[in-house]
């Protein structure tokens, strides 16, 4: 990408990029839509059999006019069985877009997956690569193994059909043999699963009826209908009260339990990482910065970025005249430096920073970081 000049892209540059993207673009659709796709493409082995999911080195990009916007720049991280994997950043750093990508839903066109695998277990033990996965064979696991509660479930509900409608229709679509009364009895049994009392009122209302809690809780019922193996929570409380909040992540809790599901849980809360996640990912420009278990994220941080995240969060009965604040701005996805992405921000900067962007430390079997102060052979 070239250096603008002001801030601004001259007609030549925008010219360019419009080229480019075009070429890019063209390419990317084109593989997509290949038919007979041979399987030895997109069946993969697991690394780790007791994986259900792995990102590895995960590109996605999107070709926008003012450039290529690097969401997702070799994200890697995996999500074992039966756990809960926390994924915390800033606004912006790649989280949402790197679990669109697991679902095949980042916004096309402009939006794709330029390189990179993720790796995926499904029920009956096969192995696929999702990103290579044929788009017919992509619908049965969508929904069907991975479902994904979304931020606001005002936008996710169709505001004209009831809630009953919209739920018989997953268990329509997704279960073999459904019938219009199976499916009713289904949606019924969901919505007291997931804690609605006067299930078979809900069931006839619309979702303008209902409060912000309960309306999250249809969500759940809609993404837990067909039992997945994993379950995608994008910010699943954030517009919601604290009290309901609580209720809300217990009863996430509870049903990952009794369904043995594995849950993605993406959040720039800190606290509801402390409180569900078994793994942490903390994301930083579209990087995964430090990974490690819970504990070893929360009793030794080691990215400078992490400790100042973990230092800006409020504590019960520390008196602080002023919270710590990360100074600066997250670099543009656009124009990202050849240098560490926290650099101009990192209080803790040496000389080695000044190299290329550093490669991850292993510090334990779980914990690694991307950050010089911990490489011994550079530092
Ligand atoms: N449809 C799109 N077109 C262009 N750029 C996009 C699009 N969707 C996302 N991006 C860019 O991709 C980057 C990552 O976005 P993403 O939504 O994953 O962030 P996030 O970490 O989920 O942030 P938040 O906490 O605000 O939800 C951002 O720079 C964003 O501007
Ligand atoms: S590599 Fe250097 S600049 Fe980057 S986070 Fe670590 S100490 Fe800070
Ligand atoms: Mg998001």
């Amino acid at each position: 990408m070239k250096e603008k000049k002001n801030g601004y892209i001259s007609f030549k540059e925008s010219r360019e990029i419009v080229k480019y993207n075009k070429t890019q673009i063209r390419y990317y659709e084109k593989l997509k839509k290949r038919k007979h796709i041979p399987e030895e493409e997109y069946l993969a082995t697991m690394r780790n059999p007791e994986n259900l999911v792995e990102f590895d080195d995960l590109h996605t990009f999107f070709f926008t006019d003012t450039g290529t916007v690097k969401a997702v720049d070799g994200v890697s991280f995996d999500i074992p069985a039966h756990s809960t994997v926390g994924v915390v950043g800033e606004s912006g750093c790649g989280k949402s877009v790197t679990s669109l990508s697991l679902l095949r839903l980042v916004q096309a066109p402009q939006g794709q997956i330029v390189s990179g695998s993720i790796r995926y277990r499904t029920k009956d033990g096969a192995c696929y690569d999702i990103t290579k996965l044929p788009q017919d064979m992509m619908e049965k696991i969508s929904g069907k193994e991975i479902s994904m509660i979304f931020q606001e479930p005002m936008t996710s509900l169709n505001p004209v059909f009831s809630i009953g409608y919209q739920l018989d229709e997953v268990s329509l679509l997704h279960i073999e043999g459904a019938t219009k009364e199976s499916a009713r009895q289904k949606s019924i049994e969901m919505l007291k699963l997931v804690g609605i009392a006067n299930a078979e009122g809900v069931y006839k209302s619309y979702p303008h009826e209902l409060s912000g809690g309960m309306r999250q809780r249809v969500m759940i019922a809609m993404a837990l209908c067909c039992r997945p193996n994993l379950i995608i929570a994008d910010e699943p409380t954030t517009a919601l009260d604290v009290t309901i909040q609580a209720q809300i992540l217990d009863l996430l809790r509870e049903l990952k339990e009794k369904l043995d599901s594995s849950i993605m849980l993406i959040t720039h809360d800190l606290g509801v990482i402390a409180e569900m996640a078994d793994f942490v990912v903390v994301m930083y420009a579209g990087k995964v910065i430090e990974t490690g278990t819970v504990f070893e994220i929360f009793d030794n941080p080691c990215h400078p970025y992490t400790i100042g995240l973990l230092k800006s969060k409020p504590v019960i009965n520390k008196k602080v005249d002023e919270l710590y604040c990360i100074k600066g701005r997250v670099p543009s996805a656009v124009d990202l430096p050849d240098y560490c992405y926290f650099r101009d921000r990192c209080d803790m900067c040496t000389d080695a920073c000044a190299g290329k962007y550093p490669g991850f430390v292993q510090l334990t079997p779980t914990h690694k970081v991307a950050c010089y102060l911990y490489d011994t052979k550079q530092s």
